[in-house]
């Protein structure tokens, strides 16, 4: 079938995309399928505007925005007089991190005694308050609606004035709570408004899984390298650490953590982020997605699902979480707003399968439920159709500015760097060569107003003192060369 003939899979798409979205996006959401699918592969030429117009039935206005925006998004590259061509990913200079090695016994759960290191790092980082923090996992606020947000904003508080002054739902709002299980349907996941716990970020959703699966004391297995904020819940809550090796492709390695679950029964639960790990990026093949909730429910051992970036994921289908393969309530599944929409609404929530009772239980002691106005606002741009057309732009975005820091990395870096260019979000994971301290480059690169995270807090080992984690938040921009360059120098400098 050819699908950029096919007017029927145009209709299908039009179908999905949402009725309000003028045509030219509709069409450039339709594009951008056919190339995220492979059918129009890097390289490949674009049909002209001429053929776009009579197939489409559009005019030359329509089509000519079509390719402007395919091209601001970073999926074409005009090429003077020959046309639009697909875009080749950048960065494929570069050698990939090499994947872990699987041992034959895991390594002892340990108590995490990292708090000290990050807090550290966060303070020394925080006294260079104008350095360009590329040690962060939120993107500039000019990558988010910022306008639509407010002037939704007031005008719920116009209709809803005692929204600031009366109690808010126990739970939080319904209508957040309806529109995140309406939207969760896209994903494959099934989940009753009643079952959405609404929550302060995907931290206190961690939070609180843990604190209804396990009591201090117990064993908790965890990716290597985790997202940092995890490692410090573990140690406040007395909970030790299990590091599980995780591959750059394709996620926690499944070999291991059987193993680690044979050896050690007393592991409580399992942490993991299948759809773009913090720092790897990387998202875990359906298959073994399914396997690994297969794995946690033969063993009885709860799965914690945090997937604060899988609306990031670029691919032609929605990517799925693990919860949707949850068939006996094994999987407590945890995300957020605060990376794909309003970092400053703190909006997160979870369905916690058979402990949503428990979960609701220790919420309501530990926080009561969260402040009305952002849960309104969030529920009226999630219901509407803006949300997955501000999704389609922000991963537009963040493919650019990957690919331009990526591209910038293989020309300062020194000869033996290697990194991952993942499907979508905004983090790179690099390793620095020859053992070349992270630690270092990061005390290095402070008085050069440039903040990066040391792969030293990503671990309770000192497995990853070599690798450091960048962030690419704002548009690739002069700043941002000449801050990659830099960091370039200074890792060429440093043992
Ligand atoms: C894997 C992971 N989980 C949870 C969080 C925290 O999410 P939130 O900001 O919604 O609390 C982050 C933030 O960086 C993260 O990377």
């Amino acid at each position: 079938m050819n699908l950029l003939n096919d007017e029927s899979l145009l209709s299908h798409d039009r179908a999905h995309a949402q009725a309000d979205a003028p045509l030219y996006e509709r069409l450039a959401a339709h594009y951008r399928r056919v190339i995220a699918s492979g059918t129009l592969a890097p390289g490949d030429r674009m049909p002209s505007v001429r053929a776009l117009m009579s197939r489409h039935k559009v005019s030359l206005s329509t089509a000519i925005q079509v390719f402007r925006r395919l091209e601001d998004g970073g999926w074409l590259q005009a090429r003077p007089r020959a046309g639009y061509f697909v875009r080749r990913p950048a960065a494929s200079k570069l050698a990939t991190v090499a994947e872990p090695d699987i041992p034959v016994l895991p390594e002892p759960a340990r108590y995490v005694g990292l708090h000290e290191r990050i807090s550290r790092v966060i303070e020394r980082a925080q006294a260079f308050p104008d350095a360009l923090n590329l040690g962060g996992a939120t993107a500039g606020a000019a990558l988010y609606p910022t306008e639509r947000l407010q002037s939704l904003a007031s005008r719920i508080l116009r209709h809803k004035p005692t929204l600031l002054t009366e109690v808010g739902e126990d739970g939080g709002a319904a209508e957040l709570r309806q529109a995140i299980a309406k939207r969760a349907l896209t994903a494959d996941v099934t989940v009753a408004p009643d079952d959405v716990l609404i929550t302060s970020g995907g931290v206190e959703a961690v939070n609180l899984a843990l604190r209804a699966v396990a009591q201090p004391g117990d064993t908790i297995a965890v990716e290597s390298p985790a997202f940092f904020g995890l490692l410090q819940i573990l140690e406040s809550l007395g909970l030790r650490a299990l590091e599980i090796p995780t591959s750059p492709t394709t996620g926690l390695s499944l070999e291991a953590l059987d193993i680690a679950l044979t050896a050690c029964p007393e592991i409580k639960a399992v942490v993991a982020v299948p759809n773009l790990q913090n720092p790897l990026g990387c998202v875990m093949p359906d298959t073994r997605k399914a396997e690994l909730v297969a794995l946690c429910a033969r063993r009885g051992v709860a799965l914690i699902e945090d997937e604060p970036y899988r609306e990031l994921v670029e691919a032609a289908q929605p990517a799925r979480p693990l919860k949707s393969w949850d068939r006996d309530g094994g999987v407590i599944h945890c995300a957020s707003l605060n990376k794909a929409l309003a970092p400053g609404m703190r909006l997160g929530w979870m369905s916690s399968g058979r402990w949503h009772a428990r979960v609701r239980l220790l919420k309501f002691a530990q926080t009561r439920h969260n402040e009305s106005l952002a849960q309104f606002v969030a529920a009226e741009f999630i219901g509407s159709g803006a949300y997955d057309r501000h999704l389609h732009r922000l991963r537009d975005k963040l493919r650019v500015q990957r690919e331009a820091s990526a591209d910038a990395i293989g020309r300062y870096f020194p000869a033996g760097t290697r990194l991952n260019l993942p499907p979508g979000g905004l983090l790179l994971w690099v390793a620095l060569p020859d053992g070349r301290s992270s630690d270092a480059l990061f005390e290095a690169a402070l008085p050069h107003g440039i903040r990066i995270a040391p792969g030293s807090i990503f671990s309770n080992s000192e497995r990853f003192r070599s690798f450091i984690r960048l962030s690419c938040p704002v548009p690739f921009d002069e700043r941002m060369d000449a801050a990659l360059r830099q960091l370039g120098r200074l890792a060429a400098g440093i043992a």
